[in-house]
């Protein structure tokens, strides 16, 4: 006889998080109770608040607002309390995403506390220990009672390192969501904070640590950027933004322009109309591919290389000229598979978490 399921609980923190939890939230059937545990780890409107209302995340939330802080400090702020409040809940399954530290922080707790764990995006690998999202990463699958993969090569990696018999492939939540968003944003586009109707510019984006604590390679990325043939408009995660301001740089010359961090919906249309996209995010790359953007990953290794294989991305990192001749010829490759799911994943996931076990 399996158990029954009565109540989920999702830990979420940060921005990409927020996208999978909204196609999550969407497909919970009626008659199981889903909570949500929101570490804090993004605070800013633009980051955090600005999701929930667009994407119409309407659940209960505990907020536990644990803001910013070296990565020992904010895991183990978020652990302390997300233990108390999954003590509170009890539920039949904790639902982790992704690969930061509030994913961590939701894993240890639940394991901890001997509660169901199921990962949502499992079996990513980058293979480079260095990025504190790869630790997280593999940490986080291997507490899990069930890794729910985003692909079959996640799915393969997950049998790689002993984890099969408690893996399913279900696809990628952020497909749901970038689908449904494109049908919406058709019919009535949002407002963005430049002219879109040439379609000749690029979007660019960059966040990760190992990218914006590099001030050399940052600023050369930068220096081609504003000498990019067409204009690139520059969306400032609050850490770059931070970085820049510190090192006095004065980043807005030539066809580099600085924007304020767009809404999911500013960027899903952003993208649709962009000839280019340079960036460091994993979920932008995948999001960007799905569109039939050209992409210049600005990082050396990637956990989406069907992105790579089927000519949509390139990685750009030890001789970063190639980006100046990326922003000049686009590529030509078509998007002729979908090896992260049909747009139907939340509701795989979901059905995976009722029926696991029985
Ligand atoms: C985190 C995730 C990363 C994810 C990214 C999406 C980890 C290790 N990294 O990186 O996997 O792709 O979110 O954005 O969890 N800050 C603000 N306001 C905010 C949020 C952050 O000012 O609302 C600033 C703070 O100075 C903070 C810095 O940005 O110290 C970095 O934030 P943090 O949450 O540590 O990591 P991200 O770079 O956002």
């Amino acid at each position: 006889m399996g158990r029954v399921l009565s109540k989920i609980i999702s830990v979420v923190g940060a921005r990409p998080q927020f996208v999978k939890l909204a196609a999550i939230s969407r497909v919970i059937p009626a008659g199981v109770e889903h909570r949500i545990i929101h570490t804090g780890q993004h605070y800013d409107d633009a980051m955090s608040g600005g999701f929930f209302s667009a994407l119409q995340i309407d659940d209960p939330v505990t907020n536990l607002h644990v803001g910013s802080g070296s990565h020992g400090t904010q895991t183990a702020r978020m652990l302390e309390l997300i233990e108390t409040s999954l003590k509170d809940e009890m539920p039949d399954w904790v639902l982790i995403y992704g690969d930061t530290n509030s994913t961590l922080a939701g894993a240890i707790a639940a394991a901890k506390l001997n509660l169901p764990l199921a990962h949502l995006e499992a079996g990513l690998r980058s293979f480079n220990r260095e990025m504190p999202e790869e630790i997280n990463r593999v940490l986080s699958d291997h507490a899990s009672d069930l890794c729910l993969a985003p692909s079959l090569r996640a799915l393969e990696q997950l049998g790689h390192e002993g984890l099969r018999t408690k893996s399913v492939f279900v696809g990628d939540v952020m497909v749901d969501i970038l689908l449904n968003e494109k049908t919406s944003i058709q019919k009535s586009p949002p407002k963005l904070p430049w002219k879109i109707e040439s379609h000749e510019y690029a979007i660019a984006t960059f966040h990760r640590q190992a990218l914006t604590s590099d001030m050399p390679r940052l600023t050369q990325i930068l220096d081609t950027l504003q000498n990019s043939e067409i204009p690139v408009y520059l969306a400032t995660h609050p850490r770059l933004a931070k970085e820049i301001e510190q090192a006095g740089i004065e980043p807005e010359k030539g066809s580099l322009r600085l924007v304020p961090p767009l809404a999911y919906n500013e960027m899903v249309w952003a993208l649709m109309n962009a000839r280019a996209l340079v960036t460091d995010s994993g979920g932008l790359q995948k999001e960007a591919f799905i569109l039939g953007v050209p992409t210049a990953t600005v990082r050396s290794e990637t956990e989406w290389p069907e992105t790579i294989d089927l000519g949509w991305n390139r990685l750009v990192w030890d001789d970063l000229s190639e980006l100046s001749l990326f922003l000049r010829e686009p590529p030509t490759g078509q998007v002729d598979s979908h090896p992260y799911g049909d747009g139907r994943t939340a509701q795989a996931a979901v059905d995976a978490l009722l029926s696991w076990g029985k």
